[in-house]
């Protein structure tokens, strides 16, 4: 007997809404995978079939993204944050330093993996403030191993507008829940990473995507696994990749063009952040956002009710109403909604829609 679903909005904060025409098509394709007879999970990571599907996907994000020659792309795993502790076990050495810019938790986090291994300092933080804007000023020196940013504090509702410019010291960003919801100069950063949960794929792919430069200057004395050069040199073939998070990544990069590459899909997801800021700001206080204007996430809108009681309320009726991930990050509490790539702008009408109904209720 089929199931009927009740539709959901999905905003959860990662992982995150996937766009349904690239679900639909994975479902197509599931059990014969282009005349292979076999599903793509069950393909030789060897076979051509495969390899065709991994070049393509690098292919894809390297042309969408306007990736420099001299940079490559990775696919790894261990989330975000084993990158956290690969950064400096590649690139920091013992009595060295390496600039860290405070943001909230994951940049924290970050800065924690460093100090195992050189001399991490923060270049500025936004800590005091509970973590509610983007500093604009850094102090760091020029000899330093790298600056360390998070482009898109998830928790908070924060992200950088304008990159800094680092000169000659490397630039390195997690954009675990940013990348690719815009255009960026690429050229400005020595390396980038992200979970692919967020705008990219489902969990269990890490692209990196690192100047070559960085690889040549890295410690030679990593465990294999952990070296950047491993992966570089085996077009991230060292080991079996995780291969349908690969295909899933390429086929969301395929519907990223179909939708008209990043400048479209930034102007879609700025749309969509507007939809429920304007709920916010026209709330006359009802509702209070987290984040200071001009440091504002089109990715994840964070914002408090007045009232707790109030709070409470209106995350169980947005439950019933058929909005999930609402809910603020478990140690900050409050409310949020995380409106990646894949999140259709209906589903930020509805919401804005339910904001307002839910004002005029109480
Ligand atoms: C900005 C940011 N960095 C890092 C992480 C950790 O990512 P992972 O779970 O892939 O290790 C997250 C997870 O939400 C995140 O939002």
């Amino acid at each position: 007997m089929k199931q009927t679903i009740q539709p959901v909005y999905n905003f959860n904060a990662g992982p995150s809404a996937l766009p349904s025409a690239v679900l639909e098509k994975a479902q197509q394709e599931l059990l014969n995978f282009r005349g292979t007879g076999m599903s793509v999970m069950e393909l030789s990571h060897r076979s051509s079939t495969y390899e065709e599907v991994h070049n393509k996907a690098i292919t894809r994000l390297k042309t969408l993204f306007s990736i420099p020659e001299n940079y490559e792309v990775l696919f790894l795993q261990g989330g975000a944050s084993l990158q956290f502790s690969m950064i400096p076990m590649n690139f920091l050495q013992q009595g060295q330093k390496a600039a860290y810019v405070n943001t909230g938790v994951w940049a924290e986090k970050a800065f924690a993996e460093a100090k195992l291994f050189g001399e991490p300092y923060e270049a500025a933080s936004s800590k005091e403030s509970n973590h509610c804007f983007i500093p604009n000023n850094l102090s760091y020196n020029q000899d330093d191993a790298y600056i360390h940013i998070t482009s898109n504090n998830t928790i908070y509702g924060t992200q950088w507008k304008d990159f800094p410019e680092t000169g000659d010291v490397p630039l390195i960003a997690d954009m675990s829940s940013d990348i690719m919801s815009k255009t960026v100069d690429i050229s400005k950063f020595a390396m980038i990473y992200a979970g692919a949960q967020k705008n990219l794929g489902p969990s269990g792919v890490t692209v990196v995507i690192i100047r070559k430069d960085m690889i040549e200057k890295a410690n030679p004395n990593v465990p294999t696994m952990l070296k950047y050069s491993t992966h570089y040199k085996n077009n991230s073939l060292f080991n079996t990749p995780p291969t349908f998070g690969i295909y899933m990544l390429g086929e969301v990069l395929g519907w990223i063009e179909e939708k008209g590459g990043l400048q479209a899909l930034a102007k879609q997801n700025e749309e969509k952040a507007k939809l429920i800021y304007d709920a916010i700001d026209e709330s006359n206080g009802f509702y209070v956002g987290h984040a200071e204007p001009e440091s504002r996430s089109l990715m994840n809108i964070t914002f408090r009710l007045a009232d707790q009681e109030l709070e409470k309320k209106f995350l169980e009726e947005a439950k019933q109403a058929g909005f999930v991930g609402i809910n603020g990050y478990r140690t900050v509490g409050g409310c949020r909604a995380s409106t990646y790539n894949a999140v259709p702008v209906e589903a930020c009408m509805a919401l804005r829609e339910f904001m307002i109904q839910f004002q005029n209720n109480n």
